[in-house]
């Protein structure tokens, strides 16, 4: 209810703030199948090759329309008819049908939204609520690695996880920090910023970008020299989406030993949970940049009982060997009490595997099988931790979870190392030195027919009230958030500096968005590429943002 009361105040928004909307396309938002004669026929007579891109052109008149915008769709919560569908869907497999459909589209009054792996946590790649052309990276996703350099072109439709496997294949000492769920796009993830299980020492995945190929908003192609610094300085965590089509990404690739070692340790309120997680608070952004421990917090029935409990999943991957791990872990945390038993020296490209929940006997091939990995079904938020939570918060954090009805989970990524090396403007990722956890809170949907009914409704109270609880002892002014977990209650206004900077300060902070903003009124001053999160275009000067 929630949600699609959002919707329809950014549907009214966009009726009466935008002026570039002619009125036929007005009046086909409030068809159920909009038609696109205009724009096919745009195609048609401004490609040099109509036959074979017509292959690569979906109407919902094309029986494989709904399974091709369906298959990318990673969070189930918008599998409905309810949600607004393109006119369009566009698959390219090189950047000349993408620099038509873009001419078309501008043409012909419809938006634009990119794909690369469809994990929007807003649906904003793939659904609108003005009439839209769907881009669908899915036919580019070519990746070539150069060991010999250290470096890797990938096209953005390729996901992490076929990106670490095409790495594994030429070498097991070079790898890329990202992050760890194998369907995410390169596209989105690296627009972002990006963190992963490298972040404590190697930084944002968006730190190890060097190069780019772009298509601008007037379909020209752009490499890093070309664009300029200002807008390679945007698209690497401003959301590539605000400024044009990014078509590959040239990363750089990491030294990583040949073998890492991983453990998984569980621990519950009766194991003596509250002192531990207090003191890993301290020692996780401290320890060694080798080491990154995530904790997944969640509630629980004991046994067969009526009793709750809360129980933290600890797992640890460490850039050595666990004979380097050991003495590391027994002289700073002791009392997570890691023993040679459950550690498990491995590949990095396994390690993903491993953090993905799967066991580590399951073969590495998985993860450039999009179909074999688990979708979602949630609603996520995001909060920055940097100063540690006292216990007093954490009993408090803990009865909360005790309300839930086992739907919400809070991932916490430990930061420090690397991170704090970086200033907060070195990318339009501000979240770096001083942050202690990145932390994801999540509730899901399962074992419900839609986000709508009353119990998904009643998890995403119980999600707002955690947010209230949570306030004394999270980041604030601004109340940080990753733009990757987007987040559209954070606001959706802007009309004006005082609006957009609700949501976007907390994303960017404020030196970062103004400078977006600039470089946006450059690179596309007329807003083509927008959605309800995009950085905003004003109509008051330039000069009053300087
Ligand atoms: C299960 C799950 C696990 C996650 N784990 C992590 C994690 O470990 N670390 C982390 O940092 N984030 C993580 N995320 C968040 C993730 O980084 C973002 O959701 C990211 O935007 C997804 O990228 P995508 O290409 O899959 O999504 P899409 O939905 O395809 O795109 C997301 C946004 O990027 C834009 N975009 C996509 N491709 C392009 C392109 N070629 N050019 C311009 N704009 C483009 C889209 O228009 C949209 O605005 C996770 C998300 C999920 C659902
Ligand atoms: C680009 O793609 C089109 C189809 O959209 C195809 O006809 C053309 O041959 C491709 N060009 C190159 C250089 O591969
Ligand atoms: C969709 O239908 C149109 C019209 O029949 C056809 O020209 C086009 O090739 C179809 N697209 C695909 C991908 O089959
Ligand atoms: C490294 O990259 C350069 C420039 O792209 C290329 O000319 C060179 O061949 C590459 N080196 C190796 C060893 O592949
Ligand atoms: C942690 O606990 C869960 C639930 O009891 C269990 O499924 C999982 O295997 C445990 N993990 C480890 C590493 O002990
Ligand atoms: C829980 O109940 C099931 C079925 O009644 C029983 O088989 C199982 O042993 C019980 N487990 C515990 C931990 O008591
Ligand atoms: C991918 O996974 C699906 C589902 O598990 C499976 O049916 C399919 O055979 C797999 N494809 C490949 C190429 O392994």
């Amino acid at each position: 209810m929630k949600i699609s009361l959002l919707n329809s105040s950014v549907f009214v928004l966009v009726l009466t703030l935008s002026f570039s909307v002619s009125w036929g396309a007005l009046s086909s938002i409030l068809e159920v199948t909009p038609g696109s004669e205009d724009f096919i026929s745009c195609l048609e007579s401004n490609s040099k090759s109509f036959a074979s891109d017509s292959q690569l052109i979906f109407t919902p008149a094309n029986a494989s329309f709904l399974p091709v915008w369906e298959v990318a769709i990673q969070n189930t919560r918008y599998l409905k008819p309810s949600t607004p569908k393109p006119s369009v869907i566009v698959t390219p497999v090189n950047e000349t049908l993408i620099q038509t459909a873009l001419y078309c589209a501008k043409k012909h009054d419809y938006e634009i939204r990119i794909r690369s792996g469809g994990h929007d946590y807003e649906a904003l790649s793939y659904s609108a609520d003005v009439p839209f052309v769907m881009i669908d990276f899915t036919n580019m996703r070519s990746i070539d690695v150069d060991v010999a350099n250290s470096t890797a072109w990938v096209q953005t439709g390729a996901t992490l996880g076929e990106l670490y496997y095409a790495i594994s294949q030429k070498t097991n000492t070079l790898f890329f920090p990202g992050g760890t769920c194998p369907t995410v796009g390169v596209g989105g993830y690296m627009g972002g910023g990006g963190y992963g299980n490298l972040l404590r020492k190697y930084g944002a995945a968006a730190d190890n970008a060097v190069d780019v190929r772009f298509v601008d908003v007037n379909g020209n192609i752009l490499d890093r020299k070309l664009m300029g610094e200002d807008l390679f300085w945007a698209i690497r965590g401003g959301g590539s989406s605000s400024f044009g089509i990014v078509l590959a990404w040239k990363l750089r690739l990491v030294l990583v030993p040949p073998k890492v070692t991983v453990f998984q340790i569980n621990k519950t309120l009766e194991e003596g949970l509250t002192e531990i997680f207090y003191k890993y608070q301290y020692v996780a952004p401290t320890i060694d940049r080798n080491l990154l421990i995530r904790a997944q917090v969640l509630s629980e029935y004991i046994g067969n009982t009526t009793m709750k409990t809360i129980r933290v999943l600890f797992e640890g991957i460490y850039q050595g060997t666990s004979d380097a791990l050991l003495p590391l872990l027994d002289k700073k945390f002791p009392e997570l009490g890691v023993t040679r038993e459950i550690c498990e020296e491995m590949a990095s490209v396994r390690s993903i595997v491993v953090f993905w929940g799967l066991p580590s006997s399951t073969p590495v091939e998985i993860l450039t099988n999009r179909s074999a990995i688990t979708k979602l079904n949630n609603k996520v938020k995001s909060d920055y931790v940097r100063t540690p939570i006292p216990i007093t918060g954490l009993k408090k954090i803990w009865n909360k979870f005790m309300e839930n009805d086992e739907s919400a989970l809070l991932m916490m990524y430990p930061f420090g190392g690397r991170m704090n090396d970086y200033s907060e403007t070195a990318i339009p990722y501000p979240h770096r030195a001083g942050v202690l956890l990145q932390v994801l809170k999540s509730v899901n949907f399962n074992g419900q027919t839609s986000d709508t009914t009353p119990t998904s409704l009643s998890r995403l109270v119980w999600m707002q009230s955690l947010e209230e609880l949570l306030t004394p002892y999270v980041s604030k002014n601004p109340r940080e958030a990753y733009s990757n977990y987007n987040d559209l209650d954070l606001g959706v206004g802007n009309a004006n500096y005082k609006e957009a900077s609700v949501w976007g300060e907390r994303y960017w902070k404020r030196g970062n968005f103004k400078k977006l903003i600039r470089i946006k009124a450059k690179v596309d001053p007329h807003n083509f590429f927008r959605h309800p999160q995009s950085i905003p275009v004003f109509s008051s000067p330039l000069s009053s943002f300087k």
